[in-house]
């Protein structure tokens, strides 16, 4: 066997079996698979009635690819789930949020009967504003409490929110508000970031200047910077929302109702409108919830280490736990905000219990040192979970010894902004585990591994992740664009959904996920197509022309790297080229985000393509990563690539 083999079958012989402790007292018993198995949509009724209905369904699914409906008659409120039924219940002073703020000695504790009274307030305000059941709000906000109390009041009016990552620039925000024609926008004056503050208003007015149907802007005011105001747009929540009457009786909505549009980037410059409907996707979500996390509501502490700007955020920090009623950690700063054992003080402090997070922070809290976990007292810690990215056995095994004492099961969970929950994953108490692999499909959910042929391959192979049953939490649809979803992802495989991710089954049918087969990056964990970037990079009046490919990092997973013709102007031409990328990458940052900056720009004269006149990506990716580069005879000048490969390291943009 060669070294590299030896060293995969070692990868897929380590396995974890869970400990009988846990298994005894584990939410999922092994029967879970059988049962739903047995016949899933039947599973899935009974998961529904986790919720609370107004009225409860009779029907389950109804099909018609690739329109899926869930329990489609009944009745019921998003936020009357996640609040009020848990105070009705008479668990009001149950802890839903220990926040906590980015700079140390700043916490709130936020219980479920605060929390009720907070969207109550919201959900009157956002009715003073004129909010109506199927309007769309635009949230553009950081990770602070009123973040949750602004979806959860949307929610309770039957309004769609469209949450914007705090991270994106001002053009990205004014796209997605056009494309789903947002009236509405809840913001705050800025966020803070390593202590300092970050403004987010200036980003809301530059973007609203080019969306003049949005009649009113609600700003939390979080550092007291001071703002440009709109006198007649522009709303305090700090004076609208704390007036209002502390009760809202809410409607009930279809199950069908739009509860969430969330962009995302597919393999165009556009990104699209993915949008969640309500039954099925808090079905769903808390569902998955409940059983991977192995969630005890009355003594877990459950963190799940995300921004609200994603769909993790949604699904698991927002509806899936308070739909079940757990006790959670939101923090708001960066890992290191106040010393790179910060997280670890945060578990200390809090006796959280299940963490969850992405591997690419997992690689960075690595780097840094396991003396910061060791530091601290962890043991509260019981599951921890794994999300966005594959990931390295390395990083896996660093997590369950140095942060889980080899003691806490490890569940590394496939999903994605479609698919709305938790699709792949083990289950801890019944798992056995691996390092780096996802293992299988949550119960209820049917997955396959197929070929090009779509043909389901055997154990030991390699293909591409389909889901072959509709499920609950699955999106409806692009906003908009019904025929852009259809070809999207039911169209490469008849009958089946393309996830467009590679994946294998390794010996024992474990699914081990590979990363993403289209033109689609994964840059610590945030999701980006390299058309967007390529997009931003001509609109930058020095390139001419730009070819965008995602390399492997140690630490973020993929980076950006980027191929560049350039047409200078005099004054361009008479500057360092050096100047002339970090303009260029300043320049992405400020028309997508700064997650969008190319690693390293290459300045190249001409970028290979083929005779039809096509960029040659796989070249490209080739060259990114000092692979041998394959067959160049379609090129209409092979010597370009080489040209290419000679410049890397010559030109790089620097890192940060
Ligand atoms: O490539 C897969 C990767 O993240 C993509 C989905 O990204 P997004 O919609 O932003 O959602 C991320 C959070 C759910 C997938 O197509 N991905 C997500 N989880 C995993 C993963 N790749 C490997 N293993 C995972 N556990």
């Amino acid at each position: 066997m060669s070294e590299a083999k030896l060293e995969a079958w070692h990868e897929e012989n380590r396995k974890f079996a869970p400990s009988a402790e846990f298994a005894a007292q584990a939410n999922a018993q092994p029967s879970i698979y059988d049962e739903a198995d047995a016949n899933p949509e039947a599973w899935w009724r009974r998961q529904a009635d986790r919720l609370t209905w107004e009225k409860a369904p009779t029907s389950t699914l109804e099909w018609d690819l690739p329109n899926a409906k869930w329990f489609s008659d009944g009745t019921l409120n998003a936020s009357v789930n996640c609040v009020d039924r848990h105070v009705a219940a008479g668990r009001g002073s149950k802890v839903a949020y220990h926040w906590v703020g980015d700079r140390e000695g700043e916490s709130r504790t936020i219980t479920y009967a605060d929390l009720q009274v907070m969207v109550a307030q919201a959900a009157n305000a956002l009715v003073e504003l004129g909010v109506v059941a199927g309007d769309r709000v635009a949230i553009y906000m950081p990770m602070i409490p009123e973040a949750v109390v602004a979806m959860l009041a949307c929610a309770r009016l039957g309004a769609a929110h469209s949450v914007v990552f705090a991270g994106f620039s001002a053009d990205a925000l004014s796209s997605r508000i056009l494309d789903s024609d947002c009236r509405y926008v809840i913001t705050a004056d800025g966020a803070f970031r390593r202590g300092a503050p970050s403004p987010l208003k200036p980003a809301v007015d530059e973007a609203l200047r080019s969306c003049p149907d949005v009649k009113a802007v609600l700003v939390v005011r979080r550092t007291g910077e001071d703002v440009v105001w709109t006198e007649g747009r522009d709303y305090w929540w700090h004076e609208l929302v704390e007036r209002q009457p502390t009760e809202h009786t809410p409607e009930f909505f279809p199950a069908e109702q739009t509860l969430i549009i969330m962009y995302t980037s597919g393999t165009t410059a556009k990104p699209k409108g993915i949008y969640h409907t309500t039954g099925g996707y808090l079905t769903h979500v808390a569902t998955t919830h409940h059983y991977i996390f192995d969630l005890k509501a009355d003594t877990d502490v459950f963190w799940t280490a995300a921004d609200i700007g994603w769909i993790t955020g949604h699904s698991y920090i927002v509806y899936g736990p308070l739909a079940n009623g757990a006790t959670q950690v939101m923090y708001e700063g960066l890992p290191d905000s106040g010393g790179k054992d910060r997280w670890w003080k945060i578990i200390e402090q809090y006796k959280v219990t299940i963490l969850y997070t992405a591997p690419t922070t997992i690689r960075t809290l690595m780097k840094w040192g396991e003396e910061y976990p060791a530091s601290h007292d962890l043991s509260s810690l019981r599951v921890l979970g794994t999300v966005g990215e594959p990931i390295n056995p390395e990083a896996w095994m660093w997590y369950r010894e140095h942060i889980g004492a080899n003691r806490c099961p490890i569940v590394d969970t496939w999903w994605q902004t479609e698919t709305g929950g938790i699709l792949v994953t083990p289950l801890p108490g019944i798992s056995v585990t691996k390092p780096g692999a996802a293992m299988r499909a949550f119960p209820g959910i049917s997955v396959d591994v197929v070929d090009n042929e779509g043909r389901s391959v055997g154990n030991g192979e390699g293909g591409y992740l389909v889901v072959t049953k509709p499920w609950p939490g699955m999106t409806r649809g692009i906003y908009g664009d019904p025929a852009r979803f259809l070809e999207t992802y039911w169209s490469r495989f008849p009958g089946v959904y393309f996830a467009g991710d590679g994946a294998k089954r390794d010996a024992d049918g474990d699914l081990w996920l590979l990363g993403r087969v289209d033109d689609v990056m994964n840059i610590s964990g945030h999701r980006l197509s390299t058309t967007e970037v390529e997009h931003a990079l001509v609109g930058h009046p020095a390139v001419a022309e730009a070819a965008v490919v995602g390399a492997s990092d140690d630490t973020t997973g993929q980076a950006i790297v980027a191929f560049v013709t350039l047409r200078l102007s005099a004054d361009d031409a008479s500057k360092d080229q050096t100047e002339v990328i970090e303009e260029i990458r300043a320049h992405v940052a400020r028309v997508i985000s700064p997650i969008a900056k190319p690693r390293q720009i290459i300045l190249t004269p001409e970028l290979p393509k083929t005779r039809s006149g096509k960029i040659m990506r796989r070249l490209l990716r080739d060259v990114a990563e000092n692979r041998h580069l394959g067959d160049v005879t379609t090129l209409t000048d092979p010597t370009v690539v080489n040209m290419i490969a000679g410049l890397m390291g010559s030109h790089t943009g620097s890192e940060d």
